[in-house]
């Protein structure tokens, strides 16, 4: 009573295991089922970044085996712990593992790397739930219409909170398999009773492993209590264990996350066709066309209109932005006001700076473009410094590379360069100068110059005529 009545006063600690150590056989792939993708980014790099929301990362255990060395390195950055289960003997197995991690903390949450549409809403219900009814173990649970594969929850009674047991898929009976709700594979448990009797789980199964599910039957035997609690909505549980289930996770979470966007205040226009990550940002009443593809970490300001087609990764594009159609733009950065397109590739390392515009078959790379200044048909832009209402004419391209270094060129504010010129790095064009048209330009031109790199223009009076006459006269001769 005076234990109980101490531990009240603080709330109770919280650790988050999430089991991660299978090698997801169904999938048929030689990279971890954890790692494979869903909105972008590996299963378990979404499990770990909803967890994060619950506890701290010092509080969350993940369980890695099958290429615990390549899992450990993708979501290491992430700052939770790992516990190497060496052999995956199941997933009571998985927690017997972290039995040392987890004994100082009274509650823990089990959560399944592969199943990675699960909300902090729904986990804060279930820590909740689990408390208010005084369980040893909680089980989230979903309703399906077609449970096959998926542990079926035996509940004491339809209307009752309370478990009699979980049975796997292939050990159930024939009225068992009847039974549409499903376990998660998502848990709460007290962590005293839970290390108290772990070691009551045997293999006596179809696949002769450790079943955390029976913790269920175990738990109830002991008299502690077992209680389950609806999900609700059953997209949330769903787990990749196939390449079709992948798919069907991937396209709900793209949904979803459409919805998200819009309901902050993006339009999309036929969602089902775009291709939006789930870290991508986007600001209030920007446009987004069909068939776009917002990937990695993109972030697109407001008042834009990404045009159909356009392909954007990891890039930051400002407000009143318009990308016209077909644009691929990589690891780059626009700013305000600035326009692509249509056919503009922007690679790594490319500015468009405000109000700046880029047109069609206009590639750059490592390149800033100055506020203002436009490059707007069929130009090469790699490795410069171009200032403000720089205009490139059409055709120009900066020859950066030299067959072993790649150069830097420069050009000043306010240049003109025009059509169908090659600038040659390293260069630099001063302030306000202008490039003659089909220029080859190897040598710095100072600021206010006009440099041509061309020969001059001959003309032959009358040289078309005379040709057009003697060839008229030849003709005759021969015909006649
Ligand atoms: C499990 C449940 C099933 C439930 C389903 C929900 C068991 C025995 N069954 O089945 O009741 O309906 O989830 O999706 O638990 N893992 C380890 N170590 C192991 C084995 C598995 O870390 O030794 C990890 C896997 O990487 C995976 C998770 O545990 O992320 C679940 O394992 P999985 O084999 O996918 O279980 P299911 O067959 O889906
Ligand atoms: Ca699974």
């Amino acid at each position: 009573m005076s234990k109980q009545s101490t531990r009240a006063k603080h709330s109770p600690s919280l650790a988050i295991i999430i089991m991660a150590a299978g090698k997801g056989t169904r999938l048929k792939s030689k990279h971890p089922k954890v790692l494979h993708e869903a909105g972008g980014k590996p299963l378990l790099a979404h499990v770990i970044a909803t967890a994060r929301k619950i506890v701290s990362p010092k509080d969350i255990y993940v369980i890695v085996g099958h290429e615990a060395a390549q899992v450990e390195e993708t979501v290491s950055p992430t700052g939770v712990n790992f516990v190497l289960q060496t052999e995956q003997r199941g997933t009571g197995h998985a927690v017997m593992v972290a039995r040392d991690a987890i004994k100082a903390y009274d509650q823990v949450i089990v959560l399944s790397g592969d199943a990675p549409m699960i909300r902090t809403q729904t986990l804060e219900r279930l820590r909740d739930f689990h408390a208010e009814k005084n369980a040893a173990m909680t089980i989230l649970t979903a309703v399906l219409s077609d449970p096959t594969g998926y542990g079926r929850v035996i509940r004491k009674s339809a209307t009752s909170a309370d478990v009699q047991a979980i049975v796997e898929h292939k050990s159930a009976t024939a009225k068992q398999q009847k039974v549409r709700e499903i376990n998660s594979g998502i848990y709460a448990f007290s962590v005293k009773p839970l290390l108290q009797y772990l070691d009551k789980i045997r293999t006596d199964n179809a696949h002769a492993e450790f079943y955390l599910p029976d913790m269920a039957s175990i738990l109830g035997k002991a008299k502690q209590r077992v209680v389950a609690i609806d999900a609700g909505n059953y997209h949330e549980v769903l787990g990749a264990n196939t390449r079709a289930e992948l798919a069907e996770i991937d396209q709900n979470m793209r949904m979803a996350k459409c919805e998200e966007l819009m309901a902050a205040g993006a339009t999309i226009f036929y969602p089902q066709s775009c291709v939006i990550d789930s870290d991508v940002e986007i600001g209030t009443d920007t446009v987004i066309e069909p068939y776009v593809q917002l990937l990695g970490k993109t972030s697109i300001g407001a008042d834009c209109r990404i045009r159909s087609y356009s392909v954007i990764r990891d890039s930051s594009v400002g407000d009143s932005v318009t990308i016209l159609p077909g644009c691929v733009i990589d690891e780059a950065t626009v700013r305000d006001g600035a326009t692509l397109g249509p056919y503009s590739r922007l690679r790594p390392g490319s500015e468009i700076c405000e109000g700046a515009r880029v047109g069609n078959f206009v590639e750059t790379k490592k390149t800033r473009l100055g506020k203002g200044s436009k490059a707007n048909h069929l130009t090469y832009l790699g490795d410069a410094e171009i200032g403000e209402g720089v205009n490139i004419g059409a055709g120009t391209i900066l020859c950066n590379y030299d067959g072993v270094h790649k150069h830097k060129t420069t050009i000043e504010d306010g240049v003109f360069v025009g059509s169908d010129s090659t600038l040659v790095a390293p260069v630099k064009i001063g302030k306000g100068a202008y490039i003659a048209a089909a220029s080859c330009i190897t040598d710095d031109v100072p600021a206010d110059a006009l440099a041509l790199g061309r020969t001059r223009q001959t003309v032959k009076e009358g040289w078309a005529k005379e040709k057009r006459q003697s060839q008229k006269k030849e003709h005759a001769a021969k015909h006649a």
